[in-house]
């Protein structure tokens, strides 16, 4: 089982939502998922309508009335999805611990029982860095630290880094810390600006998915449901499931198993690619213009005289949106060349923040999640 901490000491940056709809896409990709609801607020669990009774706080406290086993606190949410919920007496078990021996091991004991019966466990912290939250990370293989773009909330990531350096000194324990970008907003100038600072100062770090802001994402909770559930075609649902993704296709590249088999695509990664060392400069630079060729530039153009800004994006790019995709506006009709090499590419364009096809091209195609992606073939000499 792998165990992913949601946490982040900043309140409201989307660490429930990434809890809850991360474990239900999960869970569409077929893995058995356990939401553990850690924080006193409860909202992972008012958000999927769960009745929060019962909680960790009936299992690990010594005050409590009705001692339960975590296996009878855990209820179902969808298939696959489980939730341990929780309610407003959680929050008693920050001072109830704090004069205890092992208390950051609370968690990892109790969840030891639990070992084989999830793919994975995602637990949803509370917005603090108090005994809950060390006993989360402690207890997780990795740690993902929602990051909102739209306002300035990357001073708490620095904080959470040091808990986390400190819980790998004095308890012996490394967990992977990955940042995920939230409520990203692609109408704003600043949400680019703040990415390509996250991009400097956490490259290695940065989940590749961005997580945009979408109101579906809002009005699913409101009434208790994920998103998937809600609108599984909004962006949301789409974010998230590409969130899914990403995480399981990492588990694959880091799983021990794996190891030489990914070293050998290393080895065969740097074997296709232009080796200089023993070249003279001349040959180098025939090199060069030879892969220069294998690119050919191929412009695209959207009429769209109201629009403020027009990006481009597709699986040249893995469907990322940044600067470098953003459309020129020449009156009102935008252009952009892009270098592509042969090959069949899925693009779209986003118009003031929504995605469209292409409107000139009748190359098109329906994607899984219900709407039209445009292609474009760059042919070979
Ligand atoms: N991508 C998004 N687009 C639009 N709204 C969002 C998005 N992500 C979260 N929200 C909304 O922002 C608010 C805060 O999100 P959320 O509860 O997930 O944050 P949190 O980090 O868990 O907060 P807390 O620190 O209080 O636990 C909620 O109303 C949620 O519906
Ligand atoms: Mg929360």
């Amino acid at each position: 089982m792998k165990i992913i901490s949601i946490a982040n000491q900043k309140g409201g940056c989307g660490k429930t939502t990434t809890a809850i709809n991360l474990a239900s896409s999960l869970s569409l990709n077929g893995k058995k998922v356990l939401l553990f609801d850690l924080d006193p607020q409860a909202h992972a669990s008012l958000g999927l309508n769960i009745d929060g009774q019962n909680s960790i706080y009936n299992v690990i406290s010594r005050l409590t009335q009705r001692k339960l086993k975590l296996e009878e606190i855990i209820q179902r949410v969808e298939n696959n999805f489980d939730i341990i919920p929780s309610n407003i007496l959680v929050g008693t078990l920050e001072q109830e611990l704090a004069d205890e021996i092992g208390r950051e091991l609370k968690l990892t004991e109790v969840m030891s029982s639990l070992k084989n019966q999830y793919d994975y466990m995602l637990i949803d912290c509370p917005p603090s860095l108090g005994i809950l939250t060390v006993n989360a990370i402690r207890a997780s293989d990795a740690l993902i630290i929602p990051v909102e773009t739209s306002r300035f909330s990357m001073q708490g990531v620095d904080h959470l880094m040091d808990v986390v350096h400190l819980i790998k000194d004095r308890l012996n324990h490394d967990v992977h810390c990955r940042i995920l970008i939230t409520m990203f907003d692609s109408r704003l100038r600043h949400s680019f600006a703040m990415l390509s600072t996250m991009k400097q100062r956490f490259s290695d770090i940065l989940l590749d998915t961005i997580i945009h802001v979408n109101v579906k994402l809002k009005e699913s909770a409101v009434v208790g449901k994920t998103v998937n559930f809600y609108d599984k075609y909004c962006r949301g649902s789409k974010d998230y499931y590409s969130l899914a993704k990403e995480l399981i296709c990492l588990e694959k590249k880091t799983a021990p198993a794996d190891a030489p088999a990914v070293e050998k695509d290393k080895k065969e990664e740097r074997k296709a690619q232009p080796q200089f060392t023993n070249l003279s400069s001349r040959m180098q630079e025939l090199v060069i213009n030879e892969s220069r060729n294998l690119f050919k530039m191929k412009r695209f153009v959207l009429k769209a005289p109201q629009a403020s800004s027009v990006y481009i994006t597709g699986s040249f790019n893995d469907w990322a949106l940044d600067e470098n995709y953003r459309l020129q506006d020449n009156g009102g009709v935008w252009e952009i060349d892009i270098p592509l090499k042969p090959g069949l590419y899925k693009y779209q364009f986003v118009v003031d923040g929504v995605w469209r096809e292409d409107p000139v091209n009748t190359q098109k195609e329906r994607n899984s999640f219900g709407d039209i992606n445009s292609l474009v073939e760059v042919e070979h000499e």
